[in-house]
């Protein structure tokens, strides 16, 4: 199994290219089960998840297709995807399947909507807890489909093609959300969705879902409205640049002190981190190219922050930050109101040398100037990022293990802070 060794007191500097946002591109690419053209999906992230996917949607007779080098690409440019569902050969995503990866029962609502059944294993706990699909079967059936729960699998039918309807989240839902919008996109008659996830990845695919024939508005905010439509087509559409990753990096160089250029990188998908960063004491610019993060002389600031869905501060950089917060001047706050079970990497930090204690929700970080490299396990992805970013600030050596939670999300990692200074390898095996 391979691991990384990362020997720490470096600064970054330097250029680093954000990548396609994950949380996008695997919704889009379920999203072309819709038609029986072909979607071809841009700056598509080479990421273990998108291979997964891959996987997921051959054993449905879609064919996808990598294209190639082009002249002019550059090294870090994603892959070109096109992605022909013309036949649909089985409508069951086998438990095998979805339990490596959550999001692919998502599949659930293209395949209800084109085919009029689907049979999607139910994908179990996860690391970051729970993690249930209530609300994403609530909306299905608001759409007219029947579902019943058995052998561990959802097996949805609407033999009369779904139907356009009111769906009320009582909770904000990313999941909940991609799934209404693409059963509705084919429902028959106008579905209003409020309570819905304002996330930008929605937007994403809903400007994708748009471009493919759907009829989609108010998709960004709380309150969507689908007119449905009959059939939608083949298109092409560029996936938007990762917030996450981008706000990751931004809390390596504040971590490490430096000066980055984020290429590519849109500040309005993560103001709300980079907000917290110039409180920390982070220098954010945006510019043309992206988001240039620099630290230089002072120290890290403590900050007080609670995860939210979107526009809030995002559950999916709440370890990171606590990395950073773990060399503050002075005492933070962190409350984790998304995932109930989302704090895996505070035991780890600790094996660095972070004093951090938990309450419930809310973590307690002491800062503090000295920690130390130490072998640490890597738990989910965003947490094993949180470790390597503390590990590029700790004296000494740190080894990650289990990195392939890194390699679902985080596109050539190592380079990408090794060509910024960073003392950071791969081990192999
Ligand atoms: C998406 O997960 C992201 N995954 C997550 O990214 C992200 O952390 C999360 O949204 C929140 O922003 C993808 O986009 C692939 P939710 P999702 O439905 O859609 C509860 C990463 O590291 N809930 O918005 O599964 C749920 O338990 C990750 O890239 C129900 O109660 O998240 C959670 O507490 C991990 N019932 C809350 O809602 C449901 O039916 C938000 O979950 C569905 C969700």
């Amino acid at each position: 199994m391979d691991r990384i060794r990362i020997v720490g007191g470096n600064k970054l500097n330097g250029t680093i290219p954000i990548s396609g946002a994950k949380n996008a591109a695997l919704p889009l690419m379920i999203a072309a089960l819709l038609t029986d053209e072909t979607l071809i999906l841009d700056n598509v992230p080479r990421l273990a998840d998108v291979a997964q996917l891959q996987r997921i949607l051959g054993n449905h007779g879609v064919d996808i297709m990598s294209a190639g080098k082009r002249p002019g690409d550059h090294e870090y440019q994603g892959q070109t995807l096109h992605i022909s569902a013309a036949n649909i050969v089985d409508t069951t995503a086998p438990y095998e399947l979805v339990s490596k990866m959550r999001a692919s029962f998502w599949v659930i609502a293209p395949l209800l909507a084109r085919m009029k059944e689907a049979k999607v294993s139910l994908p179990g706990g996860c690391a970051i807890g729970t993690r249930p699909v209530d609300l994403l079967i609530m909306a299905l059936e608001k759409l007219g489909a029947e579902i019943s729960i058995d052998g561990g699998y959802a097996v949805a039918r609407a033999p009369t093609g779904l139907k356009g309807a009111e769906i009320d989240f009582p909770k904000v839902t990313v999941s909940g959300t991609h799934v209404a919008l693409m059963a509705a996109a084919l429902a028959k008659g106008t579905t209003i969705i409020t309570g819905a996830a304002c996330e930008p990845e929605i937007a994403d695919v809903a400007d994708c879902l748009n471009k493919m024939g759907a009829k989609i508005s108010g998709a960004g905010t709380s309150r969507i409205v689908i007119e449905g439509v009959t059939k939608l087509h083949g298109a092409r559409h560029t996936v938007l640049p990762d917030r996450i990753e981008t706000g990751t990096y931004a809390m390596a160089v504040a971590m490490t002190g430096g000066d980055v250029q984020l290429e590519g990188a849109r500040p309005e998908l993560l103001q709300s981190a980079l907000d917290v960063l110039v409180q920390a004491g982070a220098t954010v610019t945006p510019n043309n190219q992206g988001i240039r993060v620099a630290r230089n002389g002072a120290g890290i600031s403590p900050v007080k922050v609670t995860t939210s869905p979107f526009p809030g501060f995002p559950t999916d950089l709440q370890a990171q930050l606590m990395a950073l917060m773990t060399s503050a001047k002075g005492t933070s706050q962190i409350t984790e109101t998304i995932f109930e079970n989302r704090f895996m990497h505070v035991q780890e930090l600790a094996r660095l040398g972070a004093r951090i204690s938990l309450d419930g929700e809310t973590a307690t970080i002491e800062g503090t100037s000295t920690l130390r490299g130490a072998p640490v396990m890597a738990t989910d992805l965003r947490a094993s990022v949180s470790l390597v970013i503390a590990a590029l600030a700790a004296e000494g050596e740190t080894t990650v293990n289990r990195v392939y939670h890194l390699d679902r999300g985080f596109e050539r990692l190592e380079e990408k802070l090794s060509a910024c200074g960073a003392t950071i390898e791969r081990i192999s095996g």
